[in-house]
This record gives structure tokens, sequence and C-alpha cells, in this order.
């Protein structure tokens, strides 16, 4: 996947006291799935987000800025959690809003949040391609373990990462 980096001019400001990670509920769905569309090369469908909203093993989050009671969102992390393993399902922030830290800010909410539920090995797929989340990643000490060659529409590799703790 290639990723192009918005120039700084389209870059927003964060007010982080505006931040706010909620539950992610129906009524995301529109924005969820607009963003989504734009961002992967095998984009989820809302119904693929509605199931995983429905999976009890499932989390999904939204990450929202600006004034209540029309804030904009930014950004979804989707994560499932099956006994002391997770798995990173989806993570996605808004081209205006990157490389300001906000799937760092996504991150550690997810990683604090399967601490406190007991998590101890966090695993994770991603496309060979895909510098900026393979970064991110490693900034959360996540390791490489495999590899599925041609996974992605049948070019790209899909890199298997995962984190003990
Ligand atoms: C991957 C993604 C979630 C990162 O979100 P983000 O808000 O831009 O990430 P952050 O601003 O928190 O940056 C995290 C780190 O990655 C680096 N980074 C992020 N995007 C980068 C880019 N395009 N080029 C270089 N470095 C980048 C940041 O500099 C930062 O590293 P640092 O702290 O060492 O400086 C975002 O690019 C995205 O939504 N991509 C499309 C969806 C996607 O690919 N999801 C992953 C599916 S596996």
């Amino acid at each position: 996947m290639q990723f192009i980096s918005p120039s700084p001019q389209v870059l927003k400001r964060i007010e982080w006291e505006r931040v706010a990670i909620q539950k992610m509920n129906v009524q995301d769905l529109e924005e969820v799935v607009s963003l989504e569309t734009s961002s992967s090369l095998t984009p989820w469908s809302k119904n693929m987000f509605v199931k995983e909203m429905q999976n009890h093993f499932s989390h999904c989050f939204v990450i929202k800025t600006g004034k209540p009671p029309h804030p904009s969102l930014i950004g979804f992390i989707c994560f499932r959690n099956v006994t002391d393993e997770s798995e990173l399902l989806n993570i996605c922030v808004h081209p205006q809003y990157r490389q300001l830290g906000i799937g760092k800010k996504l991150m550690e909410f997810y990683m604090e949040l399967c601490s406190q539920k007991g998590i101890k090995t966090y695993y994770l797929e991603v496309n060979s391609s895909n510098g900026s989340a393979i970064h991110l990643y490693q900034c959360f000490s996540y390791q490489f373990f495999g590899m599925r060659k041609n996974f992605y529409q049948g070019k790209f590799d899909a890199l298997l990462m995962m984190k003990k703790v």
C-alpha cells in the first residue's frame, strides 16, 4: 500500500483537551466507513464493523475532537481479546490528522485497556508496504515473527507482528 502523507498545510491543529475516545456506536458508522474506505486498499464494509461491534470478544472505539454536540470523528481502533491474547484488527486516523500523535494516542489507550484486562500477548498483521503503520507498531515494541507472501490483493506481503508483556 502506498502512503501519501498530508502536506503540512492541510494538517489540523489538535486541541488535546477536546480529544475523547469513546465506544463506537451505530451513529458513528457513516463517518467510520467513509474514513476506512478512503484509507485502506482492502476496506471493511459497514457490515463488517457492525459484526465486530456485536462480537462479544471485540472492542471498537472512535476518537473525536472538537466542540460537542458535533465533534469530528478523526480515527478509530478495533481489536479482539480472547483470554490473555489480543489481536489488533484495524486502526485508522483521518488523513488530515495524521502525524500529530493520534495513532499513538489510540495505541496507548489500547495497551492501557488491555493491560487492565490481563492481556499478555498482542498480535497484528500489517501490509509490508505500510511504513507508517509499521513505524507506529515498532514504537510500541511489536516485533516481526512471520510473513504471508502476496497476502493482500495477491501482491503485497502481510507481516505478522507480536509483542509480549
Ligand atoms: C498508521 C496510522 C494509523 C498512523 O497514525 P498517525 O496518527 O499518523 O500516527 P502518529 O502521528 O501517532 O505517529 C506515530 C509514529 O509514526 C510516525 N509516522 C506516522 N506516519 C508517518 C509517515 N507517513 N511517515 C513517517 N513517519 C510516520 C510518526 O512520526 C511517529 O513516530 P515518532 O514518534 O517516532 O516520530 C495512519 O497513518 C493511518 O490511519 N493510516 C491508514 C490506515 C492504516 O494503514 N492502518 C493500519 C492498518 S495495519
